[in-house]
């Protein structure tokens, strides 16, 4: 094993001590779904509402972090469980540091995401799927690439050459395909609420600092 000679560094701040100066729980929103379904969408307004109640927020986006963290991985079944690993341990980090974190990416295999569920405690992992017809997102096709995918010109594309396994038992489904995205986030922010993630004086409009 890589760690035989690696020890586990004690904290001297607690992920509780973090949160005793927060507005709210730290967890992760975990977004599943379709590429074009509205992962990011709904994830960045859920986080900017979270921002203007004054909640410490950060949002991990599939397209952003293959710039970065994730450059090196492409969309083969290894490089996605990959990819996914990744996204769940820097989740995790986050989640450490006080965050309430949100995460979107199509992240197509339950066991990526149920081993992603394994790191949280109970109750810190919220698992969101973006219920959205193969058709609709095709017809939006916001970035082309369905377009480019039905003319071969792109290789494992999700829901067309590639797997989307769909989860079993979210915390929530949006129907991403009806719904509006007003909608879509209100939902979200009523779960944070029923899940005590928002605490009461996080929880109203206007109750949060002046943040815009
Ligand atoms: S995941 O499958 O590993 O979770 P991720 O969410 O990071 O994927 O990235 C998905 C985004 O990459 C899509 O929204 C789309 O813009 C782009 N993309 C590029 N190639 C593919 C592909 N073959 N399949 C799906 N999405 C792709």
């Amino acid at each position: 094993m890589p760690t035989d000679n690696i020890h586990w560094h004690p904290v001297s701040v607690s992920r509780e001590d973090r949160e005793a100066g927060n507005r709210h729980k730290s967890a992760l929103v975990w977004f599943t779904g379709l590429s074009g379904a509205g992962k990011s969408t709904v994830a960045h307004e859920v986080e900017r509402r979270l921002h203007q109640r004054g909640c410490s927020t950060y949002v991990l986006d599939g397209d952003n972090v293959r710039h970065g963290l994730c450059v090196d991985l492409g969309f083969s079944a290894l490089d996605r469980v990959e990819n996914i690993r990744r996204v769940g341990e820097v989740g995790k980090l986050f989640v450490d540091a006080g965050l309430l974190v949100l995460t979107a990416f199509i992240s197509p295999y339950r066991e990526d995401r149920a081993r992603v569920r394994t790191l949280f405690e109970p109750g810190r992992f919220i698992e969101v799927y973006c219920e959205c017809p193969i058709a609709i997102c095709e017809q939006r096709d916001v970035k082309g690439l369905y377009r480019k995918a039905r003319e071969g010109l792109m290789q494992e594309f999700t829901g067309i050459s590639a797997p989307y396994e769909i989860p079993q038992a979210p915390e929530l489904v949006l129907n991403t395909g009806k719904q509006s995205i007003e909608e879509c986030v209100s939902r979200v922010m009523r779960l944070l609420e029923e899940r005590s993630i928002l605490t009461a004086d996080s929880a109203g409009p206007g109750s949060g600092p002046d943040v815009q």
